[in-house]
């Protein structure tokens, strides 16, 4: 697997990661096999994959704990990114954005419990707090920088603008947010952005929430507690009104003969060495078809084909709103 730095001094890590979310929460079969996640997890360090995606929204707390079963005794092997900001410690304990010092301090204390380790590799404000400026919240994060508790920070679905504040206070090692063939709006101001930062850029849900993949044809595959059977680009009708990405991302892998989410991912993998994808999976086949990717070289003739897809019907998330801060 290619290796990258990620940002200016970032942590190496090879360049596609692994997303954990769906083990523990959202998607459908989450908590149905925690030692097939593990087995899954130990697969991805014998292929290369270093850099493993978690939260402590995830579960809540569950997928850290899996996480940290997963890699006892194996710390040194991995690169561990998890986020804060979206519980409220030192409220609640609740669902909510809090990005306040003193919810900085609570938090990474519950993740390195969790996580079984004295250090984060990275930890990311997963959304931005309206309420907390964004320079307090980083004061925070530098404090814990230089205490060792946690490596690097990153920020996750942060707009230009406080992209470039929270940076001014202390360097951001990564952005993470959500980019892929069907979710193309970071590349008109938020990589330009980080580019000129010099600041990393981690696309989530690179296979789009595995739609890309052609795996997902219909809602009725979907558990009714799937984020998916609600999100508005697959309900009312926009899961069939997309499916002309996916025609044209197999006609693509046909070509080469690899598969739609390895096209998927290679094309992410296209658009510069600053880019750590996390596709995510719980299964040992499907993580050995994403890390393909890696191999897997796209023609300009392709990577133009792939540029012109149309727009995805519907958006992102149902509430957009705490995506634009
Ligand atoms: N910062 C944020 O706000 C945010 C938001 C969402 C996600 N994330 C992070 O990004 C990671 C990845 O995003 P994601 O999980 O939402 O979406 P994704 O990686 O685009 O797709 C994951 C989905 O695709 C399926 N899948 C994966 N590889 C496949 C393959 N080769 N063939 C067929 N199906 C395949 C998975 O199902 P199986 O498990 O059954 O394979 C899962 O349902 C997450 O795990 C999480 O760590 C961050």
């Amino acid at each position: 697997m290619k290796k990258i730095t990620l940002g200016t001094d970032g942590p190496v890590i090879g360049r596609i990661g692994l997303g954990l979310m769906g083990m523990s929460a959202f998607y459908t079969g989450a908590t149905q096999d925690d030692e097939g996640a593990i087995r899954t997890i130990h697969r991805a360090l014998e292929l290369g994959v270093t850099f493993l995606d978690t939260a402590e929204i995830y579960g809540p707390y569950l997928n850290e704990e899996l996480l940290a079963r997963a890699i006892a005794g194996r710390r040194d092997q991995v690169v561990i990114a998890t986020k804060f900001g979206t519980i409220r410690h030192s409220v609640d304990e609740k669902g909510g954005l809090d990005g306040s010092p003193a919810n900085v301090r609570l938090s990474v204390e519950g993740s390195l419990r969790r996580l079984g380790t004295d250090h984060i590799d990275l930890y990311y404000q997963h959304r931005m707090d309206p309420s907390t400026p964004i320079e307090e919240t980083v004061g925070a994060l530098a404090e814990l920088i230089a205490e060792g508790k946690i490596l690097h920070y990153g920020l996750s679905e942060a707009a230009p603008a406080t992209i470039r504040r929270a940076h001014a206070v202390h360097p951001v090692t990564a952005l993470q947010t959500e980019y892929s063939l069907w979710s193309r709006d970071p590349e008109t101001e938020i990589l330009p952005t980080v580019r000129e930062l010099g600041i990393g850029f981690v696309p989530y849900s690179p296979l789009g929430r595995g739609f890309l993949t052609g795996a997902i044809r219909s809602l009725d595959q979907l558990d009714d507690g799937d984020f998916r059977k609600t999100n508005p680009r697959f309900a009312g009708g926009n899961l069939d009104a997309n499916m002309v990405i996916v025609e044209k991302v197999d006609a693509v892998a046909a070509q080469i003969g690899a598969t739609p989410a390895q096209v998927a991912l290679a094309w992410l993998l296209a658009q510069g060495d600053d880019i750590a994808p996390i596709p995510g999976t719980r299964r040992i086949v499907a993580l050995e078809e994403n890390v393909g990717a890696d191999g897997v070289v796209l023609s300009s003739d392709q990577l133009e084909a792939l540029d012109a897809l149309q727009p995805a019907a519907g958006e992102r998330y149902a509430d957009m709103a705490p995506l634009s801060r």
